[in-house]
């Protein structure tokens, strides 16, 4: 399968994937990384593994803009699956849509559990006592979607929003691979 990442941010989760799919793997690899932001550590990183990497500007009020840029180069590279990998950006139907089961986002928390933004900080203003992380298909909402797998975390009473957050993307590293491969095989 030839696979395509989208990120924002600094990339560390499409590190993890770009190691658990290299070229030569026969499950898939990754052909291309997508950023909103020009200066995205994660195009950095695809860029050191010799990987396809494009920035696709979302001006202000310009989504139509960025998902039609994407759609074509998806349907230019022959991209078979979508991973979200801290896209910070939400995706219309018009997107989503014709994606609908090929492609995948990965969530900081044990959705439906607070979704949305800082949902490491979320979790701890409710004082629960376990986190952790949710891959799950794409749909038309914010962070729904039908879950592939989770993976929890303890927290603790002195856990500050960086310890949780650093617990929990440790197991976001093991997560998102593993979700793949269930989707590649067929499992999910
Ligand atoms: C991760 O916590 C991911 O779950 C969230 O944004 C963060 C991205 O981190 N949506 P990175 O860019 O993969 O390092």
């Amino acid at each position: 399968a030839r696979i395509a990442v989208f990120a924002s941010g600094r990339g560390s989760n499409l590190e993890a994937l770009l190691e658990a799919f290299p070229p030569e793997n026969p499950l898939g690899h990754i052909v291309l990384v997508v950023s909103d932001k020009a200066d995205a550590g994660a195009l950095e990183k695809a860029v050191r593994a010799g990987v396809e990497a494009v920035h696709i500007p979302w001006p202000k009020g310009g989504r139509q803009l960025f998902e039609q840029a994407a759609l074509q180069l998806l349907a230019e590279r022959h991209v078979d699956l979508v991973l979200l990998a801290g896209f910070m950006r939400l995706l219309s139907p018009a997107f989503v849509e014709p994606w609908m089961g090929r492609i995948l986002n990965i969530h900081p928390s044990l959705l439906p559990n607070f979704p949305g933004l800082h949902a490491q900080k979320q979790a701890l203003e409710a004082r629960v006592q376990e986190s952790g992380c949710t891959v799950h298909f794409v749909d038309t909402g914010m962070d729904t979607g039908p879950i592939i797998l989770q993976r929890r975390v303890p927290v603790f009473p002195d856990d500050t929003e960086e310890t949780l957050s650093a617990r929990i993307l440790a197991e976001e590293h093991q997560a998102y691979p593993e979700a793949v491969r269930r989707v590649l095989m067929g499992q999910k």
